[in-house]
């Protein structure tokens, strides 16, 4: 090739080079050059951490330089860079030198990504290795059946979220607490990477040692390497890298109100927390006016339930959040379906610890999410 096409490939592969980094993202590159009808291939993979360019039959250490070099004695090359989500193509001949970005995560024209009606975020076919990664879909290509229901609540979770990620900068740091099997985890770094094309890294927490070796081998598979997952107890976990965003789904019990209290110690950016059963406020709370209304064991918990999560939302306020409660998925897939999505922004604090504290002493309440956060409520 050219001088002049010469130059103008250095110059898009330098724009590889810095697009590249640390190479948290890369999967592979793909060279062929040609000459007359004839095309020899060549690769660069990542092995322990180094590139490493196989061409000819050969096998070396890649540097950069080394295309324009070699492109300069063939008459046109195609390169195609792979990272998730998305392909760099770059052709080249004498009369022109093009790049171009393929974005991977969209779904085909020809493909429904439904499983009924739904049009699925974490859809098929770019999604496929994930969602067979994590179980959700089988080697057949199919959505197994008992899978439909995770599938859906980790698929609405990162669509009722969204809009929100799509307004945070720069590389995010996403905190999971309870992270189990890491199925959320998962769909929210592909959605943040693979669609959304934000950098980010997660981190899972778990006090299990077996799901966290399951999240370790998973995220080895798929060759995420911007995830980390911590056997520990979120009773004592003190999070390395400060959360923007703090994500829990069921996580048991009172460790919801972990998770929330590490989005609020940290000052995340955001909180969304799916809730999971309550024991702690059954025992604890009175009211006299509504004694006949709570006679009723079952009314008694649902109304337990309820104090719980609205007083989670008020502490949330009273720490600095804008709060939304909702349902984000239909109660047949789990009756555990309540959406908290909390955003900080320091409005409505001094209104929210008012009433929070006057509930709490009208109740005979303490609940544990106040015990959790750091530094003046009162
Ligand atoms: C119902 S599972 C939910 C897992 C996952 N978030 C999901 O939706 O698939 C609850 C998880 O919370 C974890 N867990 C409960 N209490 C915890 C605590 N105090 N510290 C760390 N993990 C906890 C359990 O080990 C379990 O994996």
């Amino acid at each position: 090739m050219k001088s002049s096409a010469i130059n103008k490939l250095t110059f898009y592969i330098e724009m590889l080079k810095a697009r590249y980094g640390s190479g948290e993202y890369f999967i592979e590159m793909k060279i062929s050059f040609k000459s007359g009808t004839k095309t020899f291939p060549a690769s660069v993979k990542k092995e322990e951490g180094e590139l490493i360019l196989i061409f000819g039959g050969a096998r070396e250490k890649f540097s950069w330089d080394k295309i324009s070099e070699v492109a300069k004695e063939y008459d046109a090359m195609q390169l195609v860079y792979r990272e998730r989500g998305t392909d760099v193509v770059i052709i080249a001949d004498d009369r022109n030198v093009t790049m171009r970005y393929d974005d991977m995560a969209q779904p085909e024209k020809s493909t429904t990504a439904t499983v009924g009606e739904r049009k699925y975020l974490i859809a098929p076919p770019k999604a496929n290795d994930l969602l067979k990664e994590i179980g959700i879909m089988g080697q057949n290509g199919k959505i197994k059946n008992d899978m439909v229901r995770k599938y859906n609540q980790i698929d609405h979770f990162v669509e009722l979220v969204s809009e929100h990620l799509k307004k945070l900068d720069g590389d995010i740091e996403v905190l999971d607490c309870a992270c189990g099997k890491s199925y959320l985890s998962f769909a929210l770094n592909y959605y943040l990477k693979d669609v959304l094309k934000k950098d980010c890294h997660i981190t899972g927490v778990d006090y299990s040692q077996t799901v966290i070796d399951a999240s370790v081998k998973s995220a080895k598979n798929l060759g995420y390497n911007n995830m980390t997952f911590i056997k520990a107890d979120l009773t004592d976990f003190k999070p390395e890298r400060v959360p923007d965003v703090v994500i829990s789904l069921h996580a048991c019990d009172t460790a919801t109100d972990m998770a929330i209290a590490a989005g609020i110690n940290a000052k995340a950016k955001a909180i969304f927390a799916v809730p999971c059963c309550h024991k702690e406020l059954l025992g604890q709370y009175s009211y006299a006016p509504f004694e006949p209304l709570l006679k009723h064991g079952i009314f008694k918990a649902r109304q337990a339930d309820l104090l719980t999560d609205s007083l989670r939302c008020l502490l949330l306020e009273a720490s600095g959040y804008t709060v939304t409660a909702q349902e984000y998925i239909s109660p047949v897939e789990t009756p555990k379906n309540l959406l908290i999505r909390a955003f900080r922004d320091g409005k409505n604090m001094d209104k929210a610890k008012k009433e929070y504290f006057e509930l709490k002493r009208m109740l005979g309440i303490n609940p544990k999410l106040e015990t959790l956060i750091k530094g003046e409520l009162n």
